[in-house]
Formats: C-alpha cells, sequence, structure tokens
C-alpha cells in the first residue's frame, strides 16, 4: 500500500483523541464496496504490524469477515510469524489452511499484537464485538496483547454504541435469569437460538441500549450471574482504529493533543 499524504482532522480531537485520515491506493473508480474497504483496512493493518520491530511475531487474531481479509494477507509476512493465536476455531482453520503456526495461549504468553474487526467502534476507540459471537475469546486475546489494532469499514464508527444488539455470553441454564436481569437494565435481550459458542455456551443479544458510559455497563454486565462475557470492549479498548473509506484509510488513535 502507497501512503500519499496524512493529514490531522481537527474535528475529531476532541476528548484527547484524533482522527487521522491517511490516504492510501486510491479506491474512487474502482472498487468501492464494503469488501473493498475491508480489504484495504487489512493492508493497512499488515502494514502497521509489519512495522513492528520484533524479529519474531506473536500475533493475536480476530473473528469476522474482516479479520478474514487481514488473516489472508499474513502469508507475506509469514517469515517473521513465530506463533498466531486465533479467537475462534473458524480463525484458526483459516489460518492452519493457509500454513500459519497456530498455538494454544497458554503456550505463548504475551502477544505483542491483536488484529480484530468490531460490529461498533466510538471515537474513545470503546467497541461492540461479538457479531460472530467470539466475544469471550476475544476478550482474551484482546487482554493478552500489547496493542489491539481494530480494523473496519466506516460504516462501523459510532457516537454512542448501542445501535448494534449488545452480544452478550451466557452460561446455559442461567439464560432466562441473565435474560431477566438485561430487561432491567433497560435493554430487550433476544436469544440467538442455533448458536453455540466455541466455549459451549449461549449468547443473548441486547437490543435498545443507548451506551453513553460504556465501562459502567461493561461492568454491571459482567457482574451478573452467569454472565461469562459481554461484547462490550471498554475495560480494554482498542488502542488504534483502522476504518476504511472509500479515501483512504482513516485512522483513529489516542493522542497527546487534547
Ligand atoms: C466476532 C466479532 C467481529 O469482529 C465483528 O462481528 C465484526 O465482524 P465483521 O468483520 O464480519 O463485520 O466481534 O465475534
Amino acid at each position: 500500500m502507497n501512503i500519499d499524504l496524512a493529514v490531522w482532522i481537527p474535528a475529531g480531537r476532541s476528548r484527547g483523541y484524533t482522527r487521522l485520515l491517511v490516504i492510501t491506493k486510491p479506491l474512487l473508480g474502482a472498487r468501492v464496496d464494503q469488501q473493498a474497504l475491508k480489504e484495504q483496512v487489512a493492508e493497512a493493518a499488515l502494514e502497521r504490524v509489519a512495522a513492528r520491530h520484533n524479529d519474531r511475531l506473536l500475533l493475536g487474531i480476530g473473528t469476522g469477515t474482516t479479520a478474514e481479509c487481514f488473516i489472508r494477507t499474513l502469508p507475506a509476512i509469514r517469515s517473521r510469524i513465530e506463533a498466531t493465536v486465533a479467537s475462534s476455531e473458524r480463525s484458526a482453520a483459516l489460518l492452519e489452511e493457509l500454513g500459519l503456526p497456530v498455538m494454544d495461549l497458554n503456550s505463548v504468553g504475551p502477544l505483542d499484537v491483536y488484529v480484530d474487526g468490531a460490529d461498533e467502534a466510538n471515537e474513545q476507540l470503546a467497541l461492540i464485538k461479538g457479531g460472530g459471537a467470539a466475544l469471550t475469546r476475544e476478550k482474551i486475546v484482546a487482554a493478552a496483547s500489547e496493542e489491539f489494532i481494530c480494523i473496519a469499514d466506516a460504516s462501523k464508527l459510532v457516537h454512542v454504541l448501542g445501535d448494534f444488539p449488545l452480544p452478550v455470553e451466557v452460561i446455559p441454564m442461567a439464560r432466562s435469569h441473565v435474560a431477566r436481569a438485561l430487561a432491567q437494565l433497560g435493554g430487550q435481550p433476544v436469544w440467538r437460538e442455533q448458536t453455540i459458542t466455541d466455549n459451549g455456551n449461549l449468547i443473548l443479544d441486547v437490543h435498545g441500549l443507548h451506551i453513553s458510559d460504556p465501562l459502567e455497563i461493561e461492568t454491571r454486565i459482567n457482574q451478573m450471574a452467569g454472565v461469562v462475557c459481554n461484547g462490550l470492549f471498554a475495560n480494554r479498548p482498542a488502542d488504534v482504529l483502522l476504518l476504511g473509506t472509500p479515501a483512504g484509510v482513516e485512522v483513529v488513535c489516542g493522542s497527546t493533543l487534547s
């Protein structure tokens, strides 16, 4: 990917965060569908990972269609990858198919970088994840990683989280109990029938939440008996968000500007 130009966008400099628009290979006139945007941010993530100083990379790998685009870029740096840790069986299968080394997190210790998509992101880099039901392993791998690079097309950036139903992974026997507790919180939980997580649990998707304080909601839901994990990533937000736009990749990251 050629980086031609970088511009600071003042509108994003509120609350200590900065949005940086990096004009990459122009997509205008070429394919500008959602898949092209995902491939564009996947390439940008690969460049960021490749720019790290380590010779032997320990990579955390996410789940979903955008993460899959990233996985497909990895053979280009195959010789530098010591190990990958996948956040789902599905991503592990694709990594193995591409001949990349997949290991158990317990065997590799802390990871250098985690790359994954999101269902929604705000400008503080808090996320909703779990549309693919992999939220628990995603949260574990993100927590074990020094840097979390989130990749998404620009439609995922929102002002307030919650339009996307918040996934909550629950122990099967606690499904109704947790659903009542989530309703008390103001949401409308819907059981994602037919879905069993890689951990053998169920998913409740909580509609109708207006999440203005993601950390508080993440903490409150985690305290409900029977909840394994919820899809809010506010306690461990992304460190950088790469957004695919037709004009280029927009980088949202922590800033020294305020
Ligand atoms: C899976 C996830 C995904 O990152 C999220 O659903 C986004 O997926 P996609 O890249 O397919 O839009 O959290 O559990």
